[in-house]
């Protein structure tokens, strides 16, 4: 298949089966080329269905680490940990064998965690295979966020760093992201989007406009790094 295109399914059920199956893929070819894959996913409520499927598909997991893009800098055990989502909705049935790098350190805050987050993320294999992206209705990703106030460094190709401690105006708690750069660092992006509301904000952020507005634009805007829009009722 080809990659970098938008593709629409007619149902969340026909877009899980065939991202499941192209994510699995790319693992595999990980797994031949290098031995071991990695995967680093998003949090959010559109990724749970394909997290449930992942689960259940025959891979080597044993060979598979699994990361985050970003989390919400509270306790593991909390229901808006990503953490916690993908603990209990990824890594069960089979995905229970795979390795798992959590961005969350028992630092008080994001900001004082960003280098141990960082020197824990050098430990999947990179680039990623894959990386899973949501979007929110104001266009952010991972949780680089429209208004943030290091968002300039966050996007800085340049920067040289991996991790990022942010404090979104928009939404609760204090996050860590992946840097623009870090997430690029990927064989293959994939965009998952579910819902009319969601189209409507990709074709705002496809047409011309500040990315600093949307920063899911400098994903789009990219030219390094394949980038799949996989969307569904
Ligand atoms: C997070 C995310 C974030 C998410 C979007 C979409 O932890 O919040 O990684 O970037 O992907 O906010 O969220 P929904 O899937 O819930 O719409």
């Amino acid at each position: 298949m080809k990659e970098g295109q938008v593709l629409e399914f007619p149902s969340s059920g026909m877009l899980v089966a065939a991202l499941a199956a192209r994510i699995s893929e790319l693992l595999r070819e990980g797994i031949d080329q290098r031995g071991q894959a990695s995967l680093a996913v998003s949090g959010g409520s559109t990724p749970v269905p394909l997290f449930a499927r992942l689960a259940e598909m025959d891979l080597p997991w044993d060979r598979v680490t699994v990361s985050l893009v970003d989390e919400r800098w509270v306790e593991p055990q909390d229901p808006d940990s990503n953490e916690h989502l993908v603990r209990t909705r990824l890594l069960r049935h089979k995905a229970a064998a795979a390795r798992f790098i959590p961005m969350k350190t028992p630092d008080a805050t994001a900001l004082q965690g960003e280098e141990a987050c960082a020197l824990a993320q050098l430990e999947a294999p990179r680039p990623y295979d894959c990386l899973l992206l949501g979007m929110g209705n104001d266009g952010h990703t991972a949780s680089l966020f429209p208004g943030a106030a290091n968002l300039d460094t966050a996007v800085d190709l340049n920067s040289g760093r991996i991790c990022m401690a942010i404090r979104p105006p928009s939404a609760p708690h204090e996050r860590m992201t992946l840097t623009l750069p870090a997430i690029l660092a990927s064989r293959q992006l994939f965009l998952h989007l579910q819902g009319e509301e969601k189209k409507k904000v990709l074709a705002l952020a496809q047409a011309a406009g500040d990315a600093r507005q949307m920063p899911i634009r400098y994903v789009l805007r990219q030219g390094t790094t394949p980038v799949t829009v996989y969307w569904s009722p």
